[in-house]
């Protein structure tokens, strides 16, 4: 049996307010340690609450997430903060960098909010990212000076820079051109082979979700199919995902 990192038993979710809205039902799934998955899914289908509920920036309405033999089901938010931190990277479609700070200080930033100023050792492994990334002559500069594919590149340095186990990646390519989102791509599959680092991508571009190991497809809050590009290949994984088959029970 794989290795699975990271496992829900019936993950539920629902957003309170005024009026409840229930958004995820009873989410199974179990992804590989060291593998890259795909989600996908029609906008709206809860794809990002889950992304957040996996990543544990907010917490799930019911139901279980094993993270590594760990079982979250309640924990209080610092704890949670502290185990984020060590463990889990994010990339977002829109970047969140800080444009008051140069690229180089925005990959420490996660390093300062967890201790406080980084040590010279963790500055030579922010260079050291950055030089692998190809974006070290961006170190000094600012945000608002840097290209939206830059922009990216940057916020991948900044999700290594904690060594996290798993990087969730909510449309990391939805904001560039074609050639950018390419290129960004290429260098998660790449990290993802290099350092073993676990990758789970949203992303709506089937093409793109054919370079994944798995993938998951959500339709209103529920898991309808599960493909293994691995084992099918990508000619039948790419028939798979044209299927029109894809119903849930409710
Ligand atoms: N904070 C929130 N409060 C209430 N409803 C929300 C919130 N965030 C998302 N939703 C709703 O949850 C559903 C799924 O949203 P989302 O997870 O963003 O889907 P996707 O990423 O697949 O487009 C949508 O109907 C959306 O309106
Ligand atoms: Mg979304």
């Amino acid at each position: 049996m794989a290795d699975k990192i990271l496992i829900t038993h019936k993950l539920n979710k629902t957003y309170t307010g005024k009026i409840d809205t229930p958004v995820l039902f009873d989410i199974n799934i179990e992804i590989e340690r060291g593998s890259f998955t795909a989600l996908i899914g029609p906008s709206g289908s809860g794809k990002s609450t889950l992304l957040n509920c996996l990543g544990l920036l907010d917490p799930q309405t019911s139901g279980e997430i094993n993270f590594d033999g760990k079982s979250i089901i309640s924990q209080n938010v610092n704890e949670l903060a502290d185990f984020r931190n060590a463990n889990i990277g994010f990339i977002f479609q829109f970047h969140y960098l800080l444009p008051e700070f140069t690229a180089f200080e925005n990959i420490l930033l996660p390093c300062w909010i967890r201790n406080g100023k980084p040590a010279l050792e963790l500055e030579k492994e922010a260079l050291r990212i950055m030089e692998r990334i190809g974006v070290e002559k961006l170190k000094n500069k600012y945000t608002y000076e840097l290209s939206g594919g830059q922009q990216q590149r940057i916020s991948i340095a900044r999700a290594l820079i904690n060594k996290p186990k798993l990087i969730f990646a909510d449309e990391p390519t939805g904001n560039l051109d074609r050639e950018s989102g390419v290129a960004v791509l290429e260098l998660m599959a790449e990290l993802n082979h290099e350092n073993n680092i676990t990758m789970v991508m949203v992303t709506h571009d089937r093409d793109v979700a054919l370079k994944a190991d798995h993938i998951y497809e959500l339709v209103d809050g529920r898991i309808c199919k599960f493909i293994d590009v691995k084992k099918t290949g990508k000619i039948q994984a790419a028939k798979e995902i044209e299927e029109r088959t894809c119903t849930v029970e409710k």
